[in-house]
């Protein structure tokens, strides 16, 4: 356990991990992400004790691009039976892994993995799906909705930077002929930052408005779809509408 904790050590987390003698792991960016993710975790905390007001024995999730598993382990600590984390990333998957080896979380697995390769098939459906800060930095958002729902059997949660919304109506073929838009789709830039830990694996990423992702998860079929409150005191993002969680049952 002491060589685990070490190598934890050693590390650099997005996640502010506490180990077993209270220390709590260094930070790349120097803590100054904490706050989003506290408000993010209070959010879904509040929302799934909600569903589930009688505990998590028993539920099975999926957190599709867990990175280093800390919403993952999360779950696992509420009770949640199984949890599987499923990032891109090869060494976020080896952070998880080590993370959960030091927690000694039962049931709690990680595997890489590209969300858009996911077969249901094979994993089967899950109690509680988590799609946070993903859906932003795919050129297929709306490809990545459709595997969310295929592996949501209960509550499905996406958390996603929203971008400016358009509506009004489109000449679709000719002025006589136009079209309601739904919302819509920014296109940002990665292209650079392929490489960087949280960014796209393909660099062209399309963030929807907030219109765009609730019609999207109606059609591909969510459906009490709820944009979930944020605390007064969380991360600016969240307060201000500039990033929504949203959650949905199958
Ligand atoms: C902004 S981070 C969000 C991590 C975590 N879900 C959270 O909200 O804190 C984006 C994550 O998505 C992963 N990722 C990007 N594209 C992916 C894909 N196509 N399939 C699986 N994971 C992907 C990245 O490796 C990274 O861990």
């Amino acid at each position: 356990m002491t060589n685990l904790i070490d190598q934890a050590r050693n590390r650099e987390w997005f996640y502010p991990y506490e180990l077993p003698d209270g220390n709590v792991v260094s930070s790349y960016h120097g803590g100054e992400l904490d706050l989003i993710h506290a408000t993010r975790w209070g959010m879904l905390e509040r929302r799934l004790k909600a569903e589930h007001p009688h505990g998590f024995a028993g539920l099975k999730a999926v957190d599709l691009a867990a990175h280093q598993g800390w919403f993952a382990h999360n779950l696992a600590g509420m009770g949640l039976t199984d949890v599987l984390g499923i990032d891109a990333r090869a060494r976020h998957v080896e952070d998880a892994s080590l993370m959960a080896r030091i927690q000694g979380h039962d049931g709690l697995e990680f595997r890489q993995g590209d969300v858009f390769e996911i077969d249901a098939n094979d994993l089967g459906t899950f109690d509680v799906v988590l799609m946070l800060g993903l859906l932003y930095h795919v050129e297929n958002p709306v490809g990545a909705l459709r595997v969310a729902r295929s592996l949501c059997s209960g509550l499905c949660v996406i958390e996603t930077q929203v971008a400016p919304n358009l509506s009004g109506m489109l000449d679709y073929g000719s002025y006589r002929f136009v079209r309601p838009m739904k919302g819509s789709f920014a296109i940002i830039d990665e292209m650079a930052d392929t490489e960087g830990p949280e960014a796209s694996v393909t660099g062209i990423c399309l963030v929807p408005s907030l219109e765009a992702l609730t019609w999207c998860m109606e059609k591909v079929g969510f459906r009490d779809i709820e944009v979930l409150p944020p605390p007064e005191d969380g991360y600016e993002q969240l307060v201000h509408g500039k990033r929504v969680m949203v959650a949905a049952r199958a």
